[in-house]
């Protein structure tokens, strides 16, 4: 069976949008620092390409964490595969994602997260499928919201392949 991947969002449509969300983020933050915290491996194109557009100081770390439950169906309950290397207390945080499908998995993080007493907590993903939402969950910042579809590209995988595109495709099978 043959794999295509479809152009849903160019690369010149994406790295816009991050510029935008860049420059939107260094005014909401002006005098203060944000603390990017990128969950991997989904969220690390986006956190890179979001970071050079921030014009404020910028602190990053890096956690990674695996859900529970099947690989297609996130259960909602978070186990932390790799925790982050500094304390969040004090801090203006927002957590980069590559997208929020369910919610469950992004719900579950922000609490685990608002426990380590930030200043201030926000969530920030490149992409919304708001349709699919079933845990309610507060995002700050998106980039698109994109209908039912499985995407890749920009950090997103299809058997952790795909990662590396530069755009946001749609995998298709032929035959
Ligand atoms: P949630 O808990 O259902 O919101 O799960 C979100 C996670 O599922 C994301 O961080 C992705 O790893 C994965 N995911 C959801 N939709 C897609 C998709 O369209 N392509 C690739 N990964 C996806
Ligand atoms: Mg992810």
């Amino acid at each position: 069976m043959a794999e295509r991947v479809r152009v849903l969002l160019s690369e010149e449509e994406v790295d816009a949008r991050i510029k935008e969300i860049g420059e939107q983020i260094s005014r909401d933050y002006a005098g203060k620092q944000v603390h990017l915290l990128c969950v991997l491996k989904g969220g690390s194109f986006f956190m890179c390409e979001l970071a050079k557009r921030i014009t404020v100081p910028v602190s990053l770390d890096f956690m990674s964490v695996s859900s529970y439950g099947s690989s297609t169906k996130s259960s909602g309950v978070v186990k932390i595969v790799k925790d982050l290397d500094e304390p969040l207390k004090d801090k203006d945080v927002i957590i980069v994602e590559d997208i929020v499908d369910s919610g469950r998995t992004l719900s579950y993080l922000m609490e685990m997260m608002r426990d380590r007493g930030p200043r201030s907590l926000k969530l920030c993903t490149l992409l919304d499928k708001p349709e699919r939402r079933v845990v309610d969950v507060k995002v700050d910042y998106t980039g698109f919201q994109i209908p039912d579809e499985f995407v890749v590209g920009y950090g997103l995988d299809y058997d952790q392949r795909y990662r590396n595109l530069p755009y946001i495709g749609v995998v298709e099978f032929d035959g």
